[in-house]
């Protein structure tokens, strides 16, 4: 039985919540590893639509067990409400259907202040983050002044780290221009928020290790993208986890020989929500078809997202960062109406031509992308359910895609809907 990680090959926002969502009909726990609520995953389901922040995207499948490993940063009070969301909607969300690592760090009210003061200091030089104080709370997790989920349910502990730690925050806060918070309203609130999570808490590597034991399927969630990866992403514009595939066992607690086979999910374009380089970004009429198209608003915060080409180098890179070994591509139903579509089969670079993203701005700045022009079509794809019944000009695209990319293409997403989707082959079946 596989352990399979998805993730994102571009900038986030690949569709990886409707596949994980497709895929999970087979798979026995979705786990996420990294990320926090900056990830918006969208899931319809007769015509009605779900964004999960926090929660993997299996929680709508019966069979399947939710699990947020200890590399995610929690928000609780983004938690809790996604969860009774979910409860009003009828579906039961008990300690056995969602677990939560103790090990995971919360983010408190300062890391969202800073988040945000950050951002409106800094002006032209903004990250354009989701102000979600994912990044703040990751830096206190490596500075060892962060507070774990299990910490909230020691409250004289808490009290007096907290103190402590409030002390400097506020210090930085009023150097932002921002108020200083106060201890007691962070106190009361993230003790009663402890009481609440307490009986999903447990211990994350266990849980997997068990599963993998039992014969179950496992299937990890990743969020965000490749190139918002803290290490191998546009830094400075990225957030702040590993997104890459690897971080799939230092967030949850299993060993690398675990892992089956890593998904990477591609949309049929590239956007990106928030400030960095983009090669192949449009800001021109085919752009906004893109955006109109796709419905190009960010998840999480709303923000029209950049759109351009396909960046075929771009997903290479992201191949070999991630050891990706199956593709699922999303979002080709979008391109259908264009006369010609255009994909990035390369890069110049000072009169060379390279096939990898470099991993300076500077030298992504000189980027200049070289393309391959191939003939569109007009046809409505999203009821295709056979790979031959597509359009010739559509089979042309994505056999340009395979032949560059040198990875078979598992899945084909051409709706929002569940069951928009042409599966050549299951990760999940033999
Ligand atoms: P994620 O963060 O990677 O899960 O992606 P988001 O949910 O933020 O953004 C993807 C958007 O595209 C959502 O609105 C999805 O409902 C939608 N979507 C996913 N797959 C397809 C597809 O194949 N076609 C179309 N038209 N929309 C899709
Ligand atoms: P999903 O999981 C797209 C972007 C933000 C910003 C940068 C840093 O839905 O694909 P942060 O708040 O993380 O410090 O912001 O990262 N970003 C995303 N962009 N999809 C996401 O998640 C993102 N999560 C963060 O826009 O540019
Ligand atoms: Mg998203």
């Amino acid at each position: 039985m596989p352990a399979v990680v998805v993730v994102g090959t571009q900038w986030g926002d690949e569709g990886k919540g409707k596949i994980v969502d497709v895929l999970t009909e087979k798979a026995d726990y979705v786990v996420r590893f990294q990320g926090g609520n900056n990830a918006g995953h969208t899931l319809v389901i007769n015509q009605k639509k779900y964004i999960l922040h926090l929660i993997p995207s299996g929680i709508f499948r019966p069979q399947t067990t939710c699990v947020i490993g200890n590399g995610v940063v929690v928000d609780p009070e983004v938690l809790i409400n996604e969860i009774e969301k979910l409860k009003k909607e009828g579906l039961n969300i008990d300690s056995n259907k969602l677990m939560i690592s103790e090990k995971a760090h919360t983010i408190m009210p300062y890391h969202k202040a800073l988040d945000m003061a950050r951002e409106n200091k800094a002006h032209k030089n903004k990250i354009g983050t989701t102000c979600r104080g994912i990044g703040p709370c990751y830096e206190d997790k490596a500075a060892r002044k962060g507070f774990r989920l299990i910490d909230l349910t020691y409250p004289d502990i808490f009290k007096e780290r907290l103190k402590n730690v409030l002390e400097e925050k506020n210090v930085i806060l009023k150097y932002l221009e921002t108020e200083p918070l106060k201890f007691e309203d962070i106190y009361e609130k993230y003790i009663e928020y402890g009481k609440y999570l307490k009986p999903y808490l447990t211990d994350v590597s266990q849980v997997i290790w068990q599963a993998k034991k039992n014969n179950k399927n496992v299937l990890f969630e990743g969020a965000q993208g490749t190139f918002l990866d803290i290490d191998h992403g546009t830094y400075p514009y990225v957030t702040s986890s590993n997104t890459i595939a690897g971080n799939a066992c230092c967030g949850t607690g299993i060993g690398p020989s675990e892992i089956d086979l890593v998904l990477g999910i591609v949309k049929a374009y590239t956007t990106r929500v928030g400030e960095g380089p983009f090669p192949t970004e449009l800001e021109d009429e085919t752009g906004n078809f893109l955006r109109d198209r796709g419905f190009e608003y960010g998840s999480t915060t709303g923000r029209p997202r950049r759109c351009g080409w396909l960046d075929l180098v771009l997903v290479k890179t992201a191949i070999r960062l991630n050891g990706i070994n199956a593709l699922a591509l999303t979002k080709l139903d979008v391109l259908s109406g264009l006369d010609k579509i255009k994909v990035c089969i390369g890069y110049e670079y000072e009169g060379k031509t390279i096939d990898y993203l470099p991993s300076t701005l500077i030298e992504i700045s000189k980027l200049k992308p070289i393309y391959k022009e191939l003939s569109g079509w007009k046809e409505d794809i999203s009821q295709i359910k056979n790979f031959d019944k597509l359009p010739e000009t559509t089979k042309i695209y994505l056999k340009t895609i395979e032949d560059y990319l040198k990875v078979p293409l598992y899945l084909i997403s051409t709706g929002p809907e569940r069951d928009n989707c042409l599966i050549i082959k299951n990760p999940f079946q033999n």
